[in-house]
Formats: structure tokens, sequence, C-alpha cells
């Protein structure tokens, strides 16, 4: 049995295994990175940029289709699903590539094979068995379906399955207003579907400010995307047509195709870890907030342990691991000031507290909020956008968290996050002059208007 002995192993090469990778690689590190499937995990190859491609076919053909309100005489003849496909995988190949050169780029070896977790300093892979003085476990999640619900890739798929469909169809269920849920009801509605979304809870996105989900609500209605809030997915069944929902009220839903997007579970069984000693709480690798396990020699990251599950935490907890175990000053993430970006059309992107979570933490005499309406913002009426910038500030205090809702307000949180993550005061932010006209504009005048000197708002 061959032995290869380095500073670091990692299990996983997905944003949160290849950033600790990376950076393992540039302290000086000797790093072997394993994973069963390409390098780049969930994120590049099925997940954040392959959708990110599809809506933005999606805001193509919706401009197409109403050009005619910016005077411009173009239509939409139809959506060509193999070549929304071949633009998808002509940037997921780049991407690639290009990651494939960094990681052979920093001297890091990269084995492609099922690794196990053999001891606490040990990968198995096949017949070789790597050995580090670290270990990091990054093996990601995977969709989760419900009890009795069975996804067979055909009829009831994950989005995986929907990522790789031929055609566009001619009507979706989509189970979960959650974030996936919420992104590939936009997507096909761009498409030319028809839409039903299905959410147990009382609103979409329920994790965001309430205002958010009212306003993306709003949005959806008018785009004549069909939504039940409150609803429970009762049973399945296949019809001639395609499949037939039932609802726990009793009410049934037809169409084409059902999508399960009612949140993803860490990949964690059947690893070694338990065997290890590893301790795991409901398939979670548990971790303090140095992403060490209970187990010294061992790390985890990413969408396995308990963290929110985004690309860019993964990055950030990649990160910390590696500058940890070179010995350098690290410090725990505060979860809270991580930017979050839902990228339908709208879009919905907030950072920091709801003020649900600001009346909690403070309580409620000790907060204000300011909300700025998208139609006194220039860009936004040009973009014939609608939505909002809401802004949750400790009374006398800091912004604590911003919230906003309209076309690519996802771009306007680079912003947000440094107010957020630097505790700005309004009246600092106010100071700022932003560019005219831009929809960064609305961010500064909302804290105009929570200075106590607003523009373009009335008072
Ligand atoms: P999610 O947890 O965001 O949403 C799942 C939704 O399904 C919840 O709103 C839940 O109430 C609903 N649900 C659960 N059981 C149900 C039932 N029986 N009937 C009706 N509704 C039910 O999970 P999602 O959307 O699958 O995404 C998984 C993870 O991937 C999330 O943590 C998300 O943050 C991440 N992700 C992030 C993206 C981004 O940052 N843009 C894009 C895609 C995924």
């Amino acid at each position: 049995m061959a032995e290869t002995d380095v500073d670091l192993v990692i299990l996983g090469g997905g944003s949160g295994g290849y950033a600790c990778a990376l950076r393992a690689a540039e302290l000086g590190m000797s790093v072997v990175l394993i994973d069963k499937a390409e390098l780049g995990g969930t994120c590049l190859h099925r997940g954040c940029i392959p959708t990110k491609a599809l809506l933005h076919a999606g805001e193509v053909a919706d401009l197409a289709r109403e050009s005619e309100q910016f005077g411009v005489q173009a239509s939409l003849h139809g959506v060509d699903a193999a070549g929304v496909r071949k633009y998808q995988e002509g940037v997921v190949s780049r991407l690639y590539k290009g990651l494939q050169g960094l990681v052979k780029g920093r001297g890091i070896q990269f084995v492609t094979g099922e690794g196990r977790l053999v001891s606490p300093a040990a990968v198995q892979v096949g017949d070789t068995t790597y050995t580090g003085k670290h270990v990091v476990l990054a093996t990601g999640s995977a969709a989760r379906t419900l009890p009795g619900l069975e996804v067979d890739g055909d009829r009831v798929l994950f989005s995986d399955h929907a990522l790789k469909l031929d055609r566009v169809p001619a009507s979706v269920i989509v189970l979960g207003g959650g974030v996936i849920g919420v992104e590939f009801a936009s997507i096909w509605k761009s498409f030319g579907s028809d839409v039903t979304i299905v959410e147990a809870l009382p609103h979409l996105v329920p994790l965001e400010d309430e205002s958010s989900c009212k306003l993306l609500e709003r949005a959806f209605r008018r785009r004549g995307i069909t939504f039940k809030l409150g609803a429970r997915f009762a049973g399945v069944e296949h019809t001639d047509q395609g499949v037939r929902v039932s609802l726990e009220d009793g009410e049934t839903l037809e169409a084409e195709l059902l999508l399960v997007a009612v949140g993803r579970g860490p990949v964690s069984a059947d690893l070694g870890y338990e065997e290890v000693g590893v301790a795991v709480d409901r398939g979670f690798v548990k971790v303090d907030a140095y992403c060490q396990t209970n187990v010294p020699t061992i790390s985890a990251v990413g969408d396995l342990i308990a963290t929110p599950q985004l690309a860019h935490v993964g990055f950030g907890e990649g990160i910390l691991v590696a500058e940890r175990l070179a010995g350098l000053p690290v410090v725990p993430i505060d979860y809270a000031g991580v930017p979050r970006v839902t990228y339908s059309e709208p879009e919905v992107a907030s950072v920091g507290l709801t003020e649900a979570q600001a009346v909690e933490k403070y309580g409620a005499e000790q907060v204000k909020t300011l909300t700025l309406d998208l139609a006194a913002n220039g860009k936004s009426q040009i973009l014939k956008t609608a939505g909002a910038v809401k802004l949750v500030q400790e009374k006398d205090g800091p912004v604590v968290g911003v919230h906003m809702v309209g076309s690519r307000v996802g771009e306007l949180l680079a912003e947000a996050q440094l107010i957020y993550n630097w505790e700005a005061l309004p009246s600092e932010v106010a100071q700022l002059i932003h560019a005219h006209p831009t929809q960064s504009e609305a961010v500064g005048e909302a804290h105009l208007a929570l200075a106590g000197k607003p523009l373009h708002m009335h008072s």
C-alpha cells in the first residue's frame, strides 16, 4: 500500500476545500486535495455558476420579450435549451480550466477518487493512504428530499437534474420557496414556463427580512409566478402528462415537472468520520469558532458544518483554517456579516440582522429602520425595476442590517457589507458621495435620510 506524507490532506475539492488548499500552498504547506469528482465541486459544476448563467439567459429572454417598453423592436422567437446549455457549459468550462491551472500552479497534488478518513491524520483512496500533519474535511452537501418523495430525475427533479434538462418545460411545480426554489422559478418563468411554488412557511425566502419577502412576492405576482404559502406537500403521483402534487389541505396541482428544493444536507455518512472519533450532529461535523473538530488534527469547512451553506462562506472558512494551521493570527467569522443574495429577478440581497433579529437583540425601543423605495432612484427607473433599500439601525448607533430587493441589487452588497462590518454610523455613510446615476446611490440616499438629511426622499 503506497503512502504519501504531506502537511495537509483535504478531503473534498469544492469551494471550502480548494480555497483551503490554495491558501495553504501559498503559505508554504505541501497539500493533497482529494475529490471523487471534478475540482470545483457543487458551486462550479452544479450550483452557483451554472444557475447564474441560466438566470442571465433568462434576463436576456425577458429583455427581448419586453424590448418594446424601451422603444426597441426586438422579439423573442423562443429559448433553445441546447443553446442555453452550451453557453452555460462554456462558462463553467473556462472557470474550471482556470481553477485547474491555479491548483497546479501552486504545486497542489489533486487526487481523483473516493476518499475515506482512516485515522486522525490519514485519508485512504483505493490502495493509497495520504497522511498529513493535519486533515481538513470538506465533503459538502447534497440535495435532500422528504420522506416518501422519490426523486427520479425524470419528472421529479433536484436542481442537479434541472440544470441538465434538454427542454423548456411547459409547466413546473417548485417544492420549496427558499433560495434554490425561487431562483429556478425565476429562470423557468423567464424561459416561458408556467410556474407554481409551494412553500410551507408564510413567505418566500422566509429567512430574509419580512419586508424583502413581501417585495419579492409582489414582483413575482406581477411576473405571473404563482405561489402557495403556508402550503405543505402531501404526495405526488405520475400522470400521462407529468405529475400531480397533492397538498395537505386537499388541493391538487398538475404540471410537467416537480422540482424538489427543500434544502440540502451534509455529506458525512460512510466516510469514516465517526469511526475516527469526529463528533457529528445530525450529519453536520461539529466544529469550534475556528473550524476545528473535537479531534485536534482534524478541521472541517463548508456545507459539511452547520454554518450558512454559501460558497463564499466555504472560501472564508477554508482560508481561516489554512492560516490557523500556518500559525497566523485568525479571528472567528461573524456569520451575520456574510452577504446573502438570491439571484432571482428581482434579486434579494442582505447583510446583517433583519428587523426582527435586531428587535430581539436590542429591544424594540432601540431599533430604528428606514426604507428607501427604488422609485426615487434614477438608475432603477431607467432599468424599470421596483424594490427598496431598507436599513436597520441600532438607535443612535451603527447600521446593523441592510436589506435590498430589485434588479442587480446583489452588486450593492459590496458597500453594504463594509457598512455593516465596519459598524458605520448613518452620518458617516451620508458623507460619502455616490456616483450618479447608479443604483448604489440608493444606498447613499437611504443613509442620508437615516442621518436626518434626505435628498431625493420626502422627509
Ligand atoms: P432552503 O433551506 O433555502 O429552502 C427550502 C425551503 O423549502 C424552505 O423555505 C422550507 O420552508 C421549504 N420546505 C421544506 N419542507 C417543505 C414542505 N414539506 N412543503 C413545502 N415547503 C417545504 O433550501 P434550498 O433552497 O434547497 O437551498 C439549499 C441551500 O443552498 C441553502 O442553504 C441556500 O442558501 C444554498 N443556496 C444558495 C444560493 C445563493 O446564495 N444564491 C443559491 C442556491 C442555493
